[in-house]
């Protein structure tokens, strides 16, 4: 029988190693898979990248010096699943259809997006496929902001893969037909704490992030209960504008560059208890709010990449949805969201498409109403 490994949580034997050259890896950006060397003394296994982790130039220049050519790798990724999320996209892309035509295509790249979603515990649909060919088609930001991501903060580098990744699916849910203003969005996700990705970032700024994630105020809380120094509270606390300042350098990546201005309120609540301002969802737009909302939808991140996917990690969609919802009765946003969400997973889509009376506009121009 296989000698039965077990590393860092995940199960594996020697049939679930396959092959892989140091040239194929080069040539991706996420990896596809856990990759693995063996000891040259008992032949036991060592992850030396994770599935999902950015490959840097690093890496690659490290092992080719070494004269490394092959490792093994645990594959997570399904190349046909992934091509098929791609050409969805590559149809919605096309600019010779009609509306008609587009509401199909967009109800037909839902429902491939779906399965990722409803059998996520099946190999062949793990959520990094998704990842991967979401980033695949709609990455407009340089590479080294993903490099600095993952090297500084893999917390940071898988949430907003999972963020962008989301903004674009709640952007169609939502009623944006505008592919151009999905793909700002989705780059836009890349980009909501690039001020914090420099040599100052911790451990107190990393747990305030995932407590922001759920409740901005918490997030404040914390870091003055830890009397942290009032310049990495500053850092934090003013991270949305920071963020914002930073990320116009890319602002010819976008496609309406009034998107950008979106990273100044991911942090707001709709009570008023976010920060850096305190504003109040009612003065945010619908746009707004789906960015605020997908940053705080996305579960931590490790349990995104996993081998074997105990739990969907989705789940914690709809959980985080429900409890938007009871929090703000009164948000016609969230009852929203979360009813989109049961026809996206339930595939009752209406025949419509995805057209309702409460859509939210897809002017871009109608962004950027507040100016703090
Ligand atoms: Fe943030």
């Amino acid at each position: 029988m296989d000698e039965i490994f077990n590393i860092k949580n995940l199960q594996f034997s020697e049939n679930d190693l396959d092959f892989i050259q140091l040239n194929d890896l080069a040539n991706e950006m996420i990896s596809p898979g856990h990759i693995v060397v063996r000891s040259r003394v008992n032949g036991k296994p060592f992850i030396i990248l994770r599935a999902g982790d950015f490959i840097d130039d690093y890496f690659i220049e490290k092992y080719a010096t070494a004269g490394i050519s092959s490792f093994y790798q645990l594959k997570i990724v399904n190349r046909d699943q992934e091509e098929k999320i791609k050409y969805k996209i590559s149809e919605l892309m096309s600019n010779k259809i009609n509306e008609w035509e587009r509401n199909n295509r967009n109800v037909e790249f839902l429902k491939e997006v779906q399965k990722f979603f409803k059998n996520s515990q099946e190999s062949q649909y793990s959520v990094l496929n998704l990842l991967r060919a979401m980033n695949a088609k709609y990455n407009c930001i340089p590479l080294n902001i993903f490099e600095k991501n993952s090297t500084i903060s893999s917390l940071i580098y898988q949430r907003n893969l999972m963020i962008s990744t989301l903004m674009v699916i709640f952007g169609t849910l939502l009623g944006i037909s505008d592919l151009k203003l999905l793909k700002d969005l989705y780059n836009l996700g890349q980009l909501l704490d690039i001020s914090l990705l420099k040599s100052g970032y911790n451990t107190f700024i990393e747990e305030a992030l995932k407590l922001s994630y759920h409740q901005s105020k918490d997030a404040l809380v914390y870091l003055k209960k830890n009397k942290v120094h009032p310049e990495v509270y500053r850092t934090f606390f003013y991270h949305p504008v920071k963020s914002y300042q930073l990320a116009t350098q890319f602002v010819h990546h976008f496609n309406y560059p009034e998107v950008l201005e979106l990273i100044k309120f991911h942090h707001e609540e709709l009570d008023g208890t976010g920060f850096p301002q305190g504003i109040s969802y009612q003065e945010l737009g619908h746009i707004d709010q789906i960015t605020h909302l997908c940053q705080q939808l996305v579960p931590y991140e490790e349990i995104i990449f996993s081998h074997h996917q105990e739990k969907n990690p989705f789940h914690a969609i709809e959980e985080r949805l429900s409890i938007l919802k009871k929090a703000n009765p009164n948000s016609m946003f969230f009852k929203l969201a979360e009813k989109k969400w049961k026809w996206f997973l339930e595939l009752t889509i209406p025949k419509e498409g995805i057209t309702l009376d409460q859509a939210p506009t897809n002017n871009p121009l109608a962004l950027g109403k507040i100016n703090p």
